[in-house]
């Protein structure tokens, strides 16, 4: 089979990137195409790109529906850079492709210009061959030159195929925020969780920290079900963004958002046997087991040793009667993060604006009442956290 392979950034995945596709499949050069979103970035800062499982999930999204299209996540399992001739061999290694699977890089005639000065171009061609997209409108001329000379150079060939107009750039549409040139569901996407935010908060985190929340995100996305991972980093962002504006430790809260559910997707027993070491004589619910699973998890899977983190990790849950700035950053976090819609959760998310304490306040009152509605009552945990929180606020 010939198989097509499509790696970027995709950040974001725009209509460019899909007339590529369609216009590989179209010219019948390839009979398939594997499209791989880079995980670990090689020749831009990482904080440059925006955290991989978000790419990854806005893809698969883009293209779930997309004929002879697969989306591949070779690339969101390793926590190392991403050079193309890697991912090309552990394509073959991994059996995602068979040895006898023919395969073509997909590429912009851009690409041909700055081919040799790729990492291991000769090894890159070993493994695949070049396809190159040609536009209308472009320097043919120019870019026939340039594929006859590194067809010589490389002893390859290199095809073409056309696709359609689409001059589209991911740095521009950030830049802008105009997303009208990406698929709805992209659209759609980047908006539920908040992308692309002028305030950018991970900028903020400490460089030793930005590297601990990409590797984390590396085993999360291992671990955990794309919801639930999407979810995390929502509440990480958010979370980052409290910090900074009620003067909390960015990297402490970042890092606590972004495991706060590190555990809720294992096994029950798992759970229960992790919340042991650290609650004695009674076991938690369900709802309300994977907090303090999770901040065990959290010191032994992860390796976190700071104590604010864990607490933060252990009562996002129900909260405890003396919160400190971390707790109540990620409890509200995770309850306000942009893809939450399951209430109105307006006035809150406008408290914590600027009022932390009221936001948290008002939080409590609104589960306080939604609980009365269904004849229950809250956790005692969270009663007292209400109580002080009440008892001590500034008049
Ligand atoms: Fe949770
Ligand atoms: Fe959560």
């Amino acid at each position: 089979m010939k198989i097509g392979i499509y790696g970027g950034a995709f950040d974001p995945f725009h209509n460019g990137h899909l007339s590529m596709i369609r216009g590989a499949i179209a010219s019948k050069k390839v009979d398939r195409v594997i499209v791989i979103p880079t995980g670990m970035p090689c020749f831009k800062p990482a904080r440059k790109v925006t955290l991989s499982p978000y790419r990854y999930y806005m893809v698969k999204s883009a293209l779930k529906d997309e004929p002879k299209c697969e989306v591949c996540d070779i690339e969101q399992v390793f926590g190392e850079p991403s050079y193309t001739v890697t991912t090309l061999q552990k394509l073959r290694q991994q059996k995602v492709v068979s040895e006898k699977d023919e395969l073509f890089l997909m590429c912009g005639s851009d690409i041909l210009f700055e081919f040799e000065s790729w990492y291991k171009p000769d090894e890159i061609l070993k493994q695949a061959n070049l396809l190159c997209a040609v536009r209308p409108g472009m320097d043919e001329g120019a870019v026939r030159n340039e594929a006859s000379h590194l067809e010589e150079h490389f002893k390859t060939k290199i095809r073409f195929f056309k696709i359609d107009g689409v001059k589209v750039a991911s740095s521009v549409l950030r830049k802008d925020g105009n997303y009208e040139n990406v698929p709805a569901v992209v659209s759609a996407f980047i908006k539920t969780n908040g992308l692309y935010c002028e305030d950018a908060p991970l900028m903020h985190v400490s460089d030793e920290m930005y590297k601990t929340l990409m590797a984390h995100s590396f085993t999360l996305f291992r671990e955990m079900s794309g919801k639930r991972l999407l979810h995390s980093m929502n509440v990480c962002i958010l979370a980052t963004r409290y910090a900074l504006r009620f003067g909390a430790d960015p990297d402490k809260c970042a890092l606590a958002a972004l495991l706060h559910d590190c555990a809720k997707e294992l096994p029950e027993q798992q759970q229960i046997d992790l919340a042991s070491e650290i609650i004695h004589g009674y076991i938690p619910g369900k709802q309300i087991l994977h907090s303090p699973a999770g901040a065990v998890y959290a010191r032994h899977h992860y390796g976190v040793e700071d104590q604010e983190v864990l607490d933060a990790i252990q009562f996002h849950t129900v909260g405890r009667e003396i919160m400190t700035i971390t707790d109540k950053i990620v409890y509200l976090a995770d309850k306000l993060e942009p893809a939450r819609d399951y209430d109105d959760l307006s006035l809150i998310r406008e408290l914590a604006e600027h009022d932390l304490n009221a936001a948290l306040i008002e939080c409590y009152c609104a589960i306080k009442e939604s609980f009365a509605r269904k004849g229950q009552v809250i956790h005692e945990d969270t009663q007292r956290s209400l109580a002080y929180l009440l008892a001590n606020r500034s008049q």
